[in-house]
C-alpha cells in the first residue's frame, strides 16, 4: 500500500471584495453584528458580468496547484471536484475543470458534502492513492455562493456568512509510511438533512412546478439555515472528528501543529481551539476575509496558510470539517 501527500496547493478568490458595510447598505444588518456573531468582515462576490464560475475558479486554483507539484497537467489520472453551488445542475464541474485544463480524457467525479467536500473529496482520492490505482489526483473545492443568496433582510441570516473561491490540491503518490495523509474519518446524519439545505429547485420541486406557483414568497430556492442547530452539532462533532482522528494515529491534542477547520464560523474555530489548548498560531483562520466558501474554505486556508510559510516539513497538520448533510470528517497529515 501506498501513502498519499499534497504536493502541491493552489487557491483562487474573486477580485470583487465585499465589505460588511456594503451588505448594511443593501439589508438591515451591520458591520457590529455580522462581526461579533462570525468574526466575517469581508468575503469575495462574483462580479456580475464576470467570467468566473465554479468550474473556472477550480480551473485557475488548479492550475497553480499543479505547477507548484511540478506535474504536467496531463499526468493528473483523476479530478474529484467538491461543490454545493456546481455550472450545471448536470454534467457536474469536474468535466467542466478538466475541459478548461484541456487534459484529453481522465475520469473526473463531483463530491456533494458542502462544508465537508474537501475532506471527502481526500479522503477518496488517498484511497485511490493507496490502492496503487493513480500517482497523480487533482481535488478542487469550489464555490460560486453570492448569485443564489436572498440578499434582502429576509435573508440576513445566511447570505452575510457566505463567499465565493477557490482552492485546489495536488494528492500525489508517496512511498515513506510516515508521511503524507495518515489517516482520514468521515461521517454522515442524514436525519439533520434539511437544516442546512437548499431544497428547490430539485427533483422534489421540479422547476416547472415552481415556475407554474409564481410565488414570490417562495424562500425554497434559497439555502436555508437553522444556525442555532448547526453551531450546537458544529461544535460537538468537530471535536469528536478531530479526537478519533489523533487516537487512530495514538497521538495526543499537544502533537497538533496546526488546525485548519472549515471556516464556518470563527466562534466555532474558537470553540474548537479552546477545548483542545491550542494557542492562536496553531488554528489557521481566515474567514475574516473570505466568508464561508464551504468546499473551498479548508483548500483556500491551507494554501494560505502554507504561501504565509506556516506549514513547514514534518508538521502534523489537522484538517477538519463539519457542514450540511450533516456531514463531518478529518485527516490527520504529517507535511
Ligand atoms: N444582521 C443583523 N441581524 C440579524 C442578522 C444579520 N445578518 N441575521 C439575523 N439577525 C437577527 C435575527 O433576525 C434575530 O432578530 P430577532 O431577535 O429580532 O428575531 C437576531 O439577529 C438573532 O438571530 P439568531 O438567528 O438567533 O442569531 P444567532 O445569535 O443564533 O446568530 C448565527 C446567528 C451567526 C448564524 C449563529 O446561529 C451561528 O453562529 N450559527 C452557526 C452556524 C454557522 O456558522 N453556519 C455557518 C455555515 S454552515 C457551516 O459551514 C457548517
Amino acid at each position: 500500500m501506498y501513502q498519499s501527500r499534497i504536493s502541491g496547493l493552489g487557491k483562487y478568490l474573486p477580485e470583487n471584495v465585499v465589505t460588511n458595510k456594503d451588505l448594511s447598505k443593501i439589508m438591515d444588518t451591520s458591520d457590529e453584528w455580522i462581526q461579533e456573531r462570525t468574526g466575517i468582515r469581508e468575503r469575495r462576490h462574483i462580479r456580475k458580468g464576470s467570467e468566473d464560475t465554479t468550474a473556472s475558479m477550480g480551473a485557475a486554483a488548479a492550475r497553480i496547484a499543479i505547477e507548484r507539484a511540478g506535474i504536467q497537467t496531463e499526468e493528473i489520472e483523476l479530478i474529484l471536484f467538491a461543490t454545493l453551488s456546481p455550472d450545471y445542475y448536470f454534467p457536474g464541474s469536474g468535466v467542466l475543470v478538466q475541459e478548461l485544463l484541456e487534459i484529453p480524457t481522465c475520469p473526473a467525479m463531483d463530491i456533494r458534502n458542502q462544508c465537508s467536500g474537501f475532506i471527502y473529496a481526500l479522503s477518496t482520492a488517498d484511497q485511490f492513492i493507496k490502492t496503487g490505482m493513480y500517482k497523480n489526483i487533482l481535488v478542487i473545492g469550489s464555490e460560486n455562493h453570492s448569485g443564489g443568496l436572498d440578499m434582502t433582510t429576509r435573508g440576513r441570516g445566511v447570505s452575510v456568512i457566505f463567499g465565493d473561491g477557490a482552492g485546489a490540491a495536488v494528492i500525489t503518490r508517496e512511498e515513506n509510511p510516515e508521511r503524507g495523509v495518515l489517516s482520514s474519518h468521515l461521517h454522515s446524519e442524514g436525519k439533520f438533512a434539511e437544516e442546512l439545505s437548499l431544497i428547490g429547485p430539485s427533483t422534489n420541486r421540479w422547476v416547472p412546478e415552481i415556475l407554474e406557483a409564481n410565488d414570490p414568497s417562495d424562500e425554497s430556492y434559497f439555502p436555508f439555515m437553522n444556525g442555532q442547530l448547526v453551531f450546537k452539532n458544529a461544535v460537538v462533532r468537530f471535536s469528536e472528528v478531530i479526537m478519533e482522528g489523533l487516537q487512530a494515529n495514538k497521538l495526543s491534542p499537544e502533537a497538533i501543529d496546526m488546525l485548519i477547520p472549515h471556516q464556518a464560523n470563527l466562534r466555532i474555530s474558537q470553540f474548537v481551539q479552546k477545548k483542545f489548548g491550542l494557542q492562536d498560531h496553531q488554528v489557521y483562520n481566515n474567514i475574516q476575509h473570505y466568508g464561508n466558501t464551504t468546499a473551498g474554505s479548508i483548500p483556500i486556508a491551507l494554501t494560505e496558510a502554507w504561501e504565509e510559510g506556516q506549514v513547514k516539513e514534518g508538521d502534523l497538520l489537522v484538517l477538519a470539517a463539519f457542514g450540511s448533510g450533516f456531514t463531518w470528517g478529518s485527516a490527520i497529515i504529517r507535511w
